[in-house]
């Protein structure tokens, strides 16, 4: 297991779901963690509670995280909010607030992280598979994660000098609290699962793992680059769901 140890890592979005288990996976690799929500939780290091729009709570951040011991080294942007459905129904505050939280969010905490971190430091953004490609009624969503993308090829291009690295990954369909309407229904996970040549949801803990993977010195020549974390789920034509 990569050890985190002298190291501190921020993760936002860390209440719940995938953000949760990057927190729990990264301090049980040794490293001190640091999560920021706008919902209220514990067993972390340090935790802010605060909307990561609002500037003063990123500040918070980092004065809390200097607060513990260690070197600043990993930033994990995993926060997000979507307006969901029909594009021609989509409403300006809907829209601002998917593209304010989701990617500008992740844009505040790396415009923060760098001229504070440690000089081997690695950032990791939660893109999607929505990032590639379209399904219907996610058109915010689509594009403020294609737009992360994008924004973790800057950061690894201007960052690259000063030592840290960028990554993204991009998991298809995890299994959390927000989305359990669709897993426990058995026709929807059904029709899901057909996506997926590995025929099951992605787990929290596996998108946790490869997150650890970019953040560690073992992809320490790996920037700019986006992991697909989902069963395989884009390599699969969709030919496949009439044979
Ligand atoms: N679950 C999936 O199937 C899946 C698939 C692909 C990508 N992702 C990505 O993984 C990340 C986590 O998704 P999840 O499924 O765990 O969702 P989630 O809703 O369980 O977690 C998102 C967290 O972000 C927090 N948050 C929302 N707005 C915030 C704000 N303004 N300031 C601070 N915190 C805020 C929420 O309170 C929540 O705890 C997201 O970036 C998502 O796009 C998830």
């Amino acid at each position: 297991m990569t050890s985190f140890e002298g190291s501190v890592a921020i993760v936002t979005g860390s209440a719940r779901g995938i953000g949760a288990a990057i927190a729990g996976d990264l301090r049980a690799r040794g490293a001190r963690v640091l999560g920021v929500d706008v919902l209220a939780h514990n067993g972390l290091d340090a935790v802010v509670v605060g909307d990561l729009r609002e500037e003063a709570t990123v500040e918070r951040c980092f004065a809390e995280a200097g607060e513990l011991p260690g070197t600043l080294r990993v930033l994990v942007n995993s926060a997000f909010w979507a307006e969901r459905g029909p594009l021609l129904q989509t409403t300006q505050a809907g829209w601002e607030q998917t593209l304010a939280v989701s990617l500008g969010c992740t844009w505040r905490m790396i415009r923060a992280f760098a001229p504070r971190a440690g000089n081997d430091a690695a950032i990791v953004n939660l893109a999607s598979v929505h990032s590639f490609g379209a399904v219907a009624g996610f058109a915010p969503y689509e594009a403020a994660k294609a737009a992360i993308v994008a924004l973790t090829r800057s950061a690894a291009v201007e960052l690259g000098p000063t030592g840290i690295r960028c990554n993204a990954v991009a998991p298809g369909f995890v299994a959390v609290e927000r989305n359990r309407a669709i897993w426990e229904d058995q026709s929807k996970l059904q029709a899901l699962l057909r996506a997926y040549p590995l025929g099951r949801p992605g787990r929290p803990e596996e998108v946790a793992s490869c997150v650890a993977f970019l953040a560690s010195s073992e992809s320490a020549f790996v920037t700019g680059s986006v992991l697909k974390v989902d069963g395989g789920m884009s390599a699969q034509l969709a030919e496949a769901m009439v044979r």
